[in-house]
Protein backbone atom coordinates (compact mmCIF):
# COMPACT_ATOMS: atom_id res chain seq x y z
CA UNK A 1 0.00 0.00 0.00
CA UNK A 2 1.17 3.59 -0.70
CA UNK A 3 2.17 5.58 1.87
CA UNK A 4 1.07 9.61 1.71
CA UNK A 5 4.24 12.12 2.35
CA UNK A 6 2.02 12.95 5.41
CA UNK A 7 0.54 10.10 6.99
CA UNK A 8 3.65 8.46 8.60
CA UNK A 9 3.74 11.49 10.45
CA UNK A 10 5.91 10.00 13.47
CA UNK A 11 8.67 7.14 13.51
CA UNK A 12 10.15 6.32 17.10
CA UNK A 13 13.03 3.34 16.79
CA UNK A 14 12.55 0.98 19.24
CA UNK A 15 15.74 0.31 20.35
CA UNK A 16 16.75 3.62 21.10
CA UNK A 17 13.90 5.71 21.15
CA UNK A 18 15.08 8.01 18.74
CA UNK A 19 11.64 9.88 17.20
CA UNK A 20 11.57 11.59 13.71
CA UNK A 21 8.70 13.68 13.32
CA UNK A 22 7.85 16.83 11.33
CA UNK A 23 8.86 19.87 12.63
CA UNK A 24 6.84 23.22 13.52
CA UNK A 25 8.39 26.43 12.14
CA UNK A 26 8.74 27.14 15.66
CA UNK A 27 11.66 24.41 15.60
CA UNK A 28 13.40 26.11 12.48
CA UNK A 29 16.50 28.06 14.69
CA UNK A 30 17.02 24.59 16.24
CA UNK A 31 17.19 22.89 13.05
CA UNK A 32 19.39 25.14 11.25
CA UNK A 33 22.05 24.72 14.43
CA UNK A 34 21.86 20.83 13.58
CA UNK A 35 21.99 21.24 9.92
CA UNK A 36 25.08 23.84 9.62
CA UNK A 37 27.36 20.59 9.02
CA UNK A 38 25.03 20.07 5.49
CA UNK A 39 26.07 23.68 4.28
CA UNK A 40 28.92 24.16 1.98
CA UNK A 41 29.42 26.80 4.66
CA UNK A 42 29.01 25.11 7.34
CA UNK A 43 26.77 27.53 9.25
CA UNK A 44 23.72 27.76 10.86
CA UNK A 45 22.60 30.80 8.60
CA UNK A 46 23.42 28.80 5.09
CA UNK A 47 20.94 26.25 7.04
CA UNK A 48 18.17 28.34 7.40
CA UNK A 49 18.40 29.74 4.40
CA UNK A 50 18.09 26.36 3.00
CA UNK A 51 15.05 25.51 5.58
CA UNK A 52 13.25 28.72 4.57
CA UNK A 53 13.18 27.52 1.08
CA UNK A 54 11.89 23.96 1.96
CA UNK A 55 9.11 25.95 3.67
CA UNK A 56 8.64 27.68 0.59
CA UNK A 57 6.55 24.12 -0.72
CA UNK A 58 3.42 23.53 0.66
CA UNK A 59 4.43 19.57 0.51
CA UNK A 60 7.94 20.22 1.89
CA UNK A 61 8.97 19.10 5.32
CA UNK A 62 11.66 19.86 8.01
CA UNK A 63 11.74 16.37 9.70
CA UNK A 64 13.56 16.58 13.09
CA UNK A 65 15.26 13.65 15.10
CA UNK A 66 14.77 13.52 18.69
CA UNK A 67 17.00 11.29 21.71
CA UNK A 68 15.71 11.83 25.00
CA UNK A 69 13.74 15.08 24.01
CA UNK A 70 16.88 16.06 22.56
CA UNK A 71 17.19 17.81 18.80
CA UNK A 72 20.03 15.60 17.89
CA UNK A 73 19.78 15.72 13.64
CA UNK A 74 17.44 16.55 11.13
CA UNK A 75 16.69 16.36 7.39
CA UNK A 76 14.65 18.39 4.91
CA UNK A 77 12.39 15.97 2.50
CA UNK A 78 11.16 18.33 -0.47
CA UNK A 79 8.93 17.13 -3.48
CA UNK A 80 10.93 17.55 -6.85
CA UNK A 81 8.90 16.54 -9.39
CA UNK A 82 7.03 13.05 -9.23
CA UNK A 83 10.14 12.54 -6.45
CA UNK A 84 11.02 13.35 -3.23
CA UNK A 85 14.25 14.79 -2.69
CA UNK A 86 16.50 14.82 0.65
CA UNK A 87 17.89 18.57 0.85
CA UNK A 88 19.84 18.47 3.95
CA UNK A 89 20.53 15.96 6.37
CA UNK A 90 23.11 16.05 9.32
CA UNK A 91 23.74 14.32 13.07
CA UNK A 92 25.23 16.49 15.61
CA UNK A 93 28.69 15.60 15.46
CA UNK A 94 28.80 13.25 18.88
CA UNK A 95 26.20 11.24 17.69
CA UNK A 96 27.37 9.93 14.44
CA UNK A 97 28.16 6.78 13.47
CA UNK A 98 25.72 5.48 15.65
CA UNK A 99 22.89 4.62 13.01
CA UNK A 100 20.93 7.54 13.22
CA UNK A 101 21.78 8.80 9.97
CA UNK A 102 20.49 5.28 8.63
CA UNK A 103 17.47 5.84 10.64
CA UNK A 104 16.57 9.14 9.27
CA UNK A 105 16.91 7.48 5.42
CA UNK A 106 14.66 4.61 6.44
CA UNK A 107 12.02 7.82 7.61
CA UNK A 108 12.54 9.58 4.32
CA UNK A 109 11.83 6.43 2.19
CA UNK A 110 8.47 5.03 4.63
CA UNK A 111 7.35 9.26 4.16
CA UNK A 112 8.06 8.75 0.09
CA UNK A 113 5.98 5.92 -0.38
CA UNK A 114 6.18 4.87 -4.08
CA UNK A 115 7.68 7.79 -5.01
CA UNK A 116 11.39 7.44 -5.86
CA UNK A 117 13.86 9.42 -3.33
CA UNK A 118 16.43 11.08 -4.42
CA UNK A 119 19.22 12.93 -2.96
CA UNK A 120 22.09 15.69 -3.93
CA UNK A 121 25.69 15.22 -2.18
CA UNK A 122 29.02 15.94 -2.25
CA UNK A 123 32.27 13.65 -2.47
CA UNK A 124 32.53 13.95 1.69
CA UNK A 125 28.82 11.69 2.21
CA UNK A 126 28.67 9.91 -1.10
CA UNK A 127 30.08 7.12 0.88
CA UNK A 128 26.67 7.64 3.49
CA UNK A 129 24.31 7.53 0.63
CA UNK A 130 25.65 4.43 -0.88
CA UNK A 131 26.38 1.89 2.26
CA UNK A 132 22.46 2.69 2.72
CA UNK A 133 21.54 1.46 -0.52
CA UNK A 134 21.49 4.06 -2.70
CA UNK A 135 22.80 3.99 -6.56
CA UNK A 136 24.38 6.88 -8.01
CA UNK A 137 22.41 8.38 -11.12
CA UNK A 138 24.19 11.56 -12.06
CA UNK A 139 26.94 14.08 -11.17
CA UNK A 140 27.92 17.10 -12.51
CA UNK A 141 30.36 19.52 -11.74
CA UNK A 142 29.60 23.34 -10.34
CA UNK A 143 31.17 26.50 -11.23
CA UNK A 144 33.51 25.95 -8.38
CA UNK A 145 34.99 22.34 -8.96
CA UNK A 146 33.37 21.06 -7.01
CA UNK A 147 31.46 17.53 -8.04
CA UNK A 148 27.88 17.14 -6.85
CA UNK A 149 26.62 14.00 -7.22
CA UNK A 150 22.51 13.17 -7.26
CA UNK A 151 21.96 9.65 -5.53
CA UNK A 152 18.44 7.52 -6.06
CA UNK A 153 16.70 5.07 -4.05
CA UNK A 154 13.32 3.40 -4.52
CA UNK A 155 10.83 2.09 -2.15
CA UNK A 156 10.47 -1.50 -1.86
CA UNK A 157 7.13 -3.32 -3.45
CA UNK A 158 5.97 -3.67 -0.29
CA UNK A 159 6.14 -0.54 1.95
CA UNK A 160 6.50 -2.98 5.55
CA UNK A 161 10.13 -3.88 4.15
CA UNK A 162 11.40 -0.65 3.80
CA UNK A 163 13.28 -0.43 7.14
CA UNK A 164 15.30 -3.58 5.91
CA UNK A 165 16.53 -1.44 2.92
CA UNK A 166 19.16 0.52 4.12
C1 LIG B 1 26.37 12.06 6.82
C2 LIG B 1 25.73 11.88 8.22
C3 LIG B 1 24.31 12.45 8.20
C4 LIG B 1 25.69 10.37 8.53
O1 LIG B 1 24.99 10.19 9.75
P1 LIG B 1 25.41 9.07 10.78
O2 LIG B 1 24.39 9.01 11.86
O3 LIG B 1 26.81 9.26 11.20
O4 LIG B 1 25.32 7.77 9.86
P2 LIG B 1 25.07 6.27 10.35
O5 LIG B 1 25.75 6.04 11.66
O6 LIG B 1 23.62 5.98 10.31
O7 LIG B 1 25.83 5.46 9.24
C5 LIG B 1 25.16 4.62 8.32
C6 LIG B 1 26.19 3.92 7.49
O8 LIG B 1 26.89 4.89 6.67
C7 LIG B 1 28.28 4.84 6.95
N1 LIG B 1 28.77 6.21 6.93
C8 LIG B 1 28.38 7.21 7.72
N2 LIG B 1 29.03 8.34 7.39
C9 LIG B 1 29.83 8.01 6.37
C10 LIG B 1 30.75 8.76 5.58
N3 LIG B 1 30.96 10.07 5.78
N4 LIG B 1 31.43 8.11 4.61
C11 LIG B 1 31.24 6.78 4.39
N5 LIG B 1 30.34 6.04 5.09
C12 LIG B 1 29.66 6.65 6.07
C13 LIG B 1 28.41 4.23 8.33
O9 LIG B 1 29.64 3.58 8.50
C14 LIG B 1 27.26 3.26 8.35
O10 LIG B 1 27.61 2.05 7.69
P3 LIG B 1 27.71 0.68 8.50
O11 LIG B 1 26.38 0.47 9.16
O12 LIG B 1 28.01 -0.32 7.45
O13 LIG B 1 28.79 0.89 9.49
C15 LIG B 1 26.59 12.55 9.33
O14 LIG B 1 27.93 12.11 9.22
C16 LIG B 1 26.61 14.08 9.25
O15 LIG B 1 25.77 14.73 9.87
N6 LIG B 1 27.57 14.67 8.51
C17 LIG B 1 27.65 16.13 8.38
C18 LIG B 1 26.57 16.68 7.47
C19 LIG B 1 26.64 16.10 6.07
O16 LIG B 1 27.71 15.95 5.49
N7 LIG B 1 25.45 15.76 5.51
C20 LIG B 1 25.35 15.16 4.19
C21 LIG B 1 25.27 16.16 3.08
S1 LIG B 1 23.78 17.11 3.11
Amino acid sequence: MSVDFNTAPIFIDPDTGFELRPLPESDDTAAAQVLADATGEGTAEAAQIRIDQTRVGANNRVIGGWLHDNLIAAYTLERDGMANQIGIIAVLPEFRRQGFGRLMLTDALRRSGRRPLTAETDDDSIGFYKTCGFKMVGRRKHPSGVFRYRLGWHAPRNGSDAGDSC
